[in-house]
């Protein structure tokens, strides 16, 4: 249901967070605007270089990188930011107030198949006795996120977003140009009978996470005594939208199919916005041994396996994981 009301305003938040919000909007409604061309702009397919993580860098990767630093950095109240797409953190104002994490463009094995995409990003508060270039100033806990959020880059662009008062949920308006609220207090229920997990990669899984979903597999017959549908989209963006609005469990778990790299996920990037909208919408986060959120970073692109979601299937999962 369309409800026109201020757009970001809720009570208490610091009118300079909501302005550095409004510019990041800004520049996701420019990236919305680039993906809904696709082919026409010229915007699929790869670049030759590869990021930080080893990944090929696709051209949207990029296009999304460049146009939210450049946006964010002009804002004035920004002390660094750090993205998915840059090796180091990139410096900006040394009295800004905050600092930004994004994963400029996620899913971006989904960009070439006009399947879903979205940007992820979060608000930290900056320490004003670092440099401006000073990396340790964003080795903070996801427990001290100002705001986080995802533009969701679908049939329709919805944003959403907290500053810790709850999760809401906009639609961007193409015609009046701004992002509408659409629901006001995103809630997932606590049970669920939906998953998302990468099935190619079980055979790698750590023997606790083996067990948890093969005893959902046996629907039920099995000890959980319902049966499971799945869901995989591919972007976490997309897998936690969906959670977001109806509920499931969503997991990015440790596998040993490259021993180099056993978690996938982005602590700063993806990991951590994403558990603050969940929680805040009264699901749970974590790694299977620990609240994602009470994570301190030892580096900025540090990895993390992800389980979260419908707050007593991420307690069952978390269970099993007590008796490895
Ligand atoms: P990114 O496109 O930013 O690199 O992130 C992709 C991530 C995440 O969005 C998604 O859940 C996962 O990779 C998909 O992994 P698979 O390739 O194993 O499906
Ligand atoms: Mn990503
Ligand atoms: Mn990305």
């Amino acid at each position: 249901m369309r409800r026109i009301s201020p757009v970001l305003q809720q009570d208490g938040v610091d009118p300079d967070l909501i302005s550095l919000l409004k510019t990041i909007l800004a520049a996701c409604r420019e990236i919305a605007f680039r993906v809904s061309q696709g082919e026409l702009a010229g915007v699929l397919g790869s670049t030759l270089a590869e990021n930080v993580q080893g990944e090929t860098q696709k051209k949207l990767d990029v296009i999304a990188n460049e146009l939210l630093k450049e946006v964010i950095l002009e804002t004035g109240v920004v002390k660094a930011i750090s993205s998915e797409e840059e090796d180091t953190i990139v410096p900006g104002n040394p009295r800004g107030r905050f600092l930004v994490t994004f994963d400029p463009l996620d899913g971006s094995s989904n960009t070439d198949i006009n399947s879903l995409i979205g940007t992820i990003f979060s608000i930290l508060p900056a320490d004003a006795n670092k440099e401006a270039d000073d990396a340790s100033q964003f080795l903070q806990a996801g427990t001290a996120q100002l705001a986080a959020g995802y533009v969701l880059y679908g049939p329709s662009t919805m944003l959403a977003l907290t500053t810790g008062k709850g999760t809401r949920l906009y639609t961007l308006d193409k015609t009046y140009g701004g992002f509408l609220l659409t629901e006001e207090h995103a809630t997932i229920p606590k049970y669920t009978a939906e998953f998302a997990i990468n099935m190619s990669n079980q055979r790698y899984w750590q023997p606790a996470m083996q067990r948890y979903i093969a005893d959902l597999l046996q629907g039920k017959e099995g000890p959980r005594g319902k049966n499971y549908n799945m869901r995989w989209i591919a972007a976490m963006v997309g897998d936690v939208h969906r959670v977001l609005c109806r509920g499931g469990i969503f997991a990015y778990p440790r596998d040993m199919k490259d021993p180099t790299k056993p978690d996938k996920l982005r602590l700063m990037y993806e990991a951590n916005p994403m558990s603050f909208l969940v929680e805040q919408a009264g699901g749970a986060s974590s790694t299977g041994y620990e609240r994602i959120m009470d994570i301190v970073p030892t580096d900025i692109h540090q990895r993390v396996a992800v389980i979260l979601g419908s707050k007593h299937e991420v307690e069952t999962c978390v269970g099993y994981h007590k008796t490895n």
